[in-house]
């Protein structure tokens, strides 16, 4: 019999670990179309019955799914929403409703300007109430869900902090709506959406738990790897006020809905050995005995047969014989991840190397969705495919201008302000007519840079000239990080997708134009080896967004040869480290070569920083490898094999 994770009844595991019902989706939009079908039922039977339905809202990247779906349901499906009254958990204060990061404009753009609730049936907090008056404001508001008759169904989502709502930790099961301080980690993830941590608000009205924990029914989504250890904790840990989700194990009537990626850390995805039967394949074993050796506190060489029985893992003695074999089985898998050569070694037997000799050198396509990515990741490994010959392009799929500062921008416009002045000084002054127009061109565009940042305030949207200069400033900074490395400025393409230049942290959509470009990157390229990212990546990111674009072009050029021997690997640094179970392929730094990934790193002046900045996923990873019992290297930078086009998700 088979084990999967994904329909095996919660029951069986709820007693050992699980003290909330919770079930795992193959993607975000999948788990979305079955809630969208459940809130349609509740319209619906509520409608016939001449009764509202009471939905308590959210906003950020998670819901966005389902508000797509519920829009599709009432244009295809004709339902009306006229009978739903909404209340939503949270805004942030100091911000007015028009300005694009606030909550109430979220809501106008992701749901309610496309179906008909009534404008009078839609309440958000008001996050510019005077502080003296917020007090009220928020009674006023918890006064209001209780005529609706309190909320039906309340939709939440998770920060990585643990909050729901703004209700960060600290945050006690009795709260009510109130002003709350921004958590600081909160204020960082949002730094992207706000360009820059600095203009992100410290303040926030929201629901209390005690509000939240009162609806009749809740719903908690999350999606991506980088909610998994906080979904994990709130599931499976201690009723805490330092992760308010947790709170909601108190409730009688919650579910939390999650992609796969999200549900990475339960025990029963992690450790499935541990509640019920394990699958015991190739992968899993592999797993469970480094699971077993980190557990012990030894190189993977040393377990005994007395740790696998008391482990939960005898069947696999049973089944393998001694644990000798198993050790020596997995330390030699172990083993063979280890290559200095990842392109392949040439003339060389690559039966137990991660990737095959043929051809030599070859063509290296390395995909950075935003510009900083691949460096933070993978900048040890772009420097020895440079050295070992191969020919070696990296492609950014986005511009990367959002993550630019106004700073940055005004900066570079004065200094072309200078320059211009200086220039006019030195060669114009009437003595030629075309030097001349060329300084004050230079000087307008410098004003109108200038004046357009000025205009659009700290959070307004850019005008096309300014983005653009912001973009080009990423340029600078990309060419630089990768002439560190080795990569020549004429080998690094900017695909500058559509699909950002167009939208917004959080709602990105990419289109067919977007994936047309994608495919005729990899036309051109006709790579034979491709790293790449964002496989587990909230599908609401710029990572997870690009790395459908890359695998479904590539699935356009599947008869090709090229595609057909294509391998494919992926990089995880940005969003979480690969365990060392995950890990297929493991490129060691000497502590020169880590020197110089720091400084390509250094390159990139990032707010929403990205993990790994000074190297520690890579340093931790070798500490991890010395363990198990391996080299003991300085650091390791880490990748996981894709099957090419047999991927799917
Ligand atoms: P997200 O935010 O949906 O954008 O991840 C969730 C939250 O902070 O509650």
């Amino acid at each position: 019999m088979s084990f999967d994770p994904c329909t095996m009844s919660y029951q069986s595991h709820v007693e050992h670990f699980e003290k909330i019902k919770t079930l795992i989706f193959p993607s975000s939009v999948d788990a979305c179309s079955e809630l969208a079908q459940q809130i349609k039922g509740l319209i619906l039977a509520r409608q016939k019955e001449g009764r509202d339905l009471v939905l308590g809202l959210a906003t950020g990247s998670t819901p966005v799914p389902l508000y797509r779906e519920l829009i599709r349901i009432h244009r295809e499906e004709k339902v009306s929403f006229r009978n739903v009254i909404t209340f939503n958990l949270d805004e942030y204060y100091g911000i007015n409703r028009d300005h694009p990061e606030s909550y109430f404009r979220f809501m106008q753009d992701q749901l309610f300007d496309h179906v008909d609730i009534p404008p009078d049936h839609i309440h958000v907090p008001d996050g510019m109430v005077p502080m003296d008056d917020a007090f009220d404001s928020c009674e006023a508001f918890e006064r209001k869900i209780a005529d609706a008759g309190g909320i039906d169904l309340q939709i939440l989502g998770i920060g990585s902090t643990g909050h729901i709502g703004f209700n960060e930790p600290g945050s006690t099961q009795v709260s009510r709506t109130r002003l709350v301080a921004l958590d600081k980690v909160t204020r960082r993830d949002a730094a992207p959406d706000f360009l820059g941590e600095e203009n992100v608000p410290r303040f926030a009205i929201t629901m209390g738990v005690g509000t939240i924990l009162q609806a009749r029914e809740i719903i908690l989504m999350a999606w991506g790897e980088n909610k998994a250890d906080i979904v994990a904790q709130a599931v499976e840990g201690h009723v805490t006020e330092s992760i308010s989700a947790s709170f909601l194990q108190e409730h009688s009537n919650v579910r939390f809905l999650l992609d796969t990626a999200a549900s990475s850390s339960l025990t029963r995805i992690r450790l499935p050995w541990l509640v019920g039967r394990a699958m015991w394949d190739e992968r899993e074993i592999h797993r469970s005995i480094i699971w077993l050796a980190g557990k012990e506190k030894k190189p993977v060489l040393k377990l005994t047969d007395e740790e696998y029985n008391e482990n939960g893992m005898g069947d696999l003695l049973t089944r393998e014989g001694s644990a000798y074999n198993l050790n020596i089985i997995t330390f030699n898998r172990l083993q063979h991840t280890i290559t200095g050569w990842p392109g392949g070694k040439p003339d060389a037997d690559d039966t137990n190397r991660p990737e095959k000799s043929e051809p030599h050198p070859k063509n290296v396509l390395i995909i950075a969705p935003e510009p900083s990515d691949a460096v933070v990741s993978m900048a040890g490994t772009m420097s020895r495919l440079v050295t070992q010959g191969h020919r070696v392009r990296v492609c950014y799929f986005t511009s990367g201008s959002l993550r630019v500062t106004d700073g940055a921008a005004t900066r570079f416009a004065r200094t072309l302000e200078m320059l211009s002045l200086d220039g006019e000084k030195l060669h114009g002054g009437g003595r030629d007519e075309t030097v001349d127009r060329g300084w004050s061109e230079q000087r307008s565009f410098a004003s109108l840079i200038l004046n357009q940042i000025l205009e659009k305030g700290p959070f307004g949207e850019h005008p096309a000239a300014l983005r653009r200069l912001k973009a080009l400033i990423r340029r600078g900074e990309a060419r630089d990080a990768c002439s560190v490395v080795g990569v020549h400025h004429e080998h690094i393409r900017f695909l500058d997708l559509p699909f950002y230049e167009k939208g917004r942290y959080r709602r990105f959509i990419a289109t067919e134009e977007d994936l047309m470009m994608v495919a005729d990157m990899l036309a051109e390229e006709r790579p034979d080896q491709v790293y790449t990212t964002g496989s587990q990546a909230d599908p609401s990111s710029i990572q997870a967004i690009c790395f459908q674009l890359f695998i479904k072009a590539l699935k356009r050029h599947e008869n090709e040869s090229w595609a057909k021997m294509c391998s494919i690997w992926h990089y995880r640094g940005h969003q979480k480290a690969l365990a060392p179970h995950e890990i297929a392929m493991a490129v060691p730094m000497s502590p020169d070569q880590l020197r110089q990934k720091i400084s390509s790193i250094g390159k990139f002046q990032v707010h929403g920083i990205p993990n790994n900045l000074s190297g520690e996923q890579d340093l931790r990873t070798a500490v991890d490898y010395d363990a198990l019992g391996m080299a003991e290297y300085e650091a390791i930078e880490s990748f996981e094999r894709i099957e090419g086009l047999k991927y799917k998700r």
